[in-house]
């Protein structure tokens, strides 16, 4: 009944086939959002406000998509961004993204909560593939301590800290359909944990609420990787972050799931990328956003408006949960294809050729 992933046009196709095809437990925790969904639809929806101004007459016979990245050379400027519990939708778990990664150069970021255990997912490594750590601080800093050093020592290039999740939101589709032990096969760690009101509740106890500015300092004094706090949503936030010498920020909702009626990614980077400006400080930090990509063009937008990259979670996810390894590998080519062509298009042939004078962005306010 499933059709080839060659019939697979676009990362949409392959959320249709997941809505279709998933095991309902699996396909509640990776779809929902927060309570109304409001900001999980709007994600994508905000895209829409912003149009492009194409260049003409520009020699675009070559086009070139590679970039870097926190320092890291990447084919793309997106990257496979931290989902928990991979095994819930493919029992292999998060190294097919590893290996799916390897095969079209683009960069992993490996969940605190992932089914495989830290280092199967290292050791799926090859080459010199570039893998980063997204990190829940636990209440306990030693077993952080351990977590953020054993990462660093297996080669991992920089570390995210999760800041949007002090507690984990409320995910009513994920808490109806409940959590499906067998499916999922996580660590040790993690099977303690109460899991009758659904996955996102269960895992929710690692997070320690207490966490803020003050442990920056600490986290710089453990750890040579660079530092990017991964959920910042206001302008003020971002200069904190340049003022405690992190080196990046990602801009992000955790994809609809934490805050609903957060404003998406789209949104906040207008707002912070002025403010950056303002102070002087757009060249000291590196600026990321998620949630909602779906289509070259988003990436483009992103890229224009000051973003230094994208991460994607669903699309892949979904790919990996219906085609496996060469459905995401699928999902990867085709959004080189989709950039490829629409930088073609707007007469831009690389990535720092992207800039502001792209995009007509006047409908997101920029406060
Ligand atoms: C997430 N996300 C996430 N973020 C994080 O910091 N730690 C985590 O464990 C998870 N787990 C997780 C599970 C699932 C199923 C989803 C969909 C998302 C958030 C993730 O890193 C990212 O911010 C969003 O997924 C981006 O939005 P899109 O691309 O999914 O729309």
């Amino acid at each position: 009944r499933m059709p080839p992933v060659s019939q697979c046009y676009n990362l949409l196709d392959f959320e249709d086939i997941a809505r279709q095809t998933m095991k309902k437990t699996a396909w509640a925790y990776y779809s929902s959002g927060a309570d109304d969904e409001i900001t999980m639809r709007e994600n994508h929806a905000a895209f829409h406000r912003v149009w492009f101004r194409p260049k003409v007459l520009v020699d675009v016979s070559k086009i070139d998509l590679s970039t870097t990245m926190l320092g890291c050379p990447s084919s793309v400027p997106f990257y496979i961004t931290a989902t928990a519990l991979g095994k819930l939708g493919n029992p292999e778990g998060e190294v097919v993204l590893t290996r799916a990664g390897y095969r079209e150069n683009v960069i992993q970021m490996i969940p605190t909560l992932a089914s495989c255990s830290f280092d199967e997912i290292v050791n799926a490594r090859q080459g010199d593939q570039i893998q980063w750590l997204q990190l829940y601080v636990n209440k306990d800093r030693e077993i952080t301590r351990k977590i953020v050093q054993h990462a660093e020592k297996r080669g991992c290039r920089a570390l995210w800290i999760t800041v949007d999740a002090p507690q984990l939101g409320r995910r009513e589709k994920d808490m109806r359909s409940k959590y499906d032990e067998q499916a999922a096969n996580v660590q040790d760690d993690e099977a303690a944990v109460d899991r009758s009101q659904g996955a996102a509740r269960a895992i929710s106890s690692f997070i320690d609420p207490a966490l803020s500015w003050k442990d920056i300092p600490w986290f710089q004094s453990i750890t040579k990787m660079p530092i990017v706090l991964k959920g910042v949503q206001r302008a003020e936030d971002a200069i904190k972050a340049v003022e405690y010498g992190v080196d990046a920020i990602l801009l992000s909702n955790h994809g609809g799931r934490q805050l609903d009626f957060a404003r998406p990614a789209i949104e906040v980077l207008v707002e912070v990328m002025t403010a950056l400006r303002e102070h002087g400080y757009d060249d000291k930090i590196e600026v990321y956003v998620d949630g909602g990509v779906r289509r070259g063009t988003d990436i483009l937008k992103a890229i224009c408006l000051g973003a230094k990259g994208v991460g994607i979670g669903r699309p892949f996810l979904y790919a990996m949960s219906t085609y496996g390894e060469p459905g995401v590998v699928r999902a990867i080519q085709l959004l080189k294809d989709e950039l490829e062509m629409n930088m073609r298009l707007i007469g831009a042939t690389k990535v720092s050729d992207l800039d502001q004078s792209f995009v007509e962005a006047s409908s997101i306010a920029s406060h």
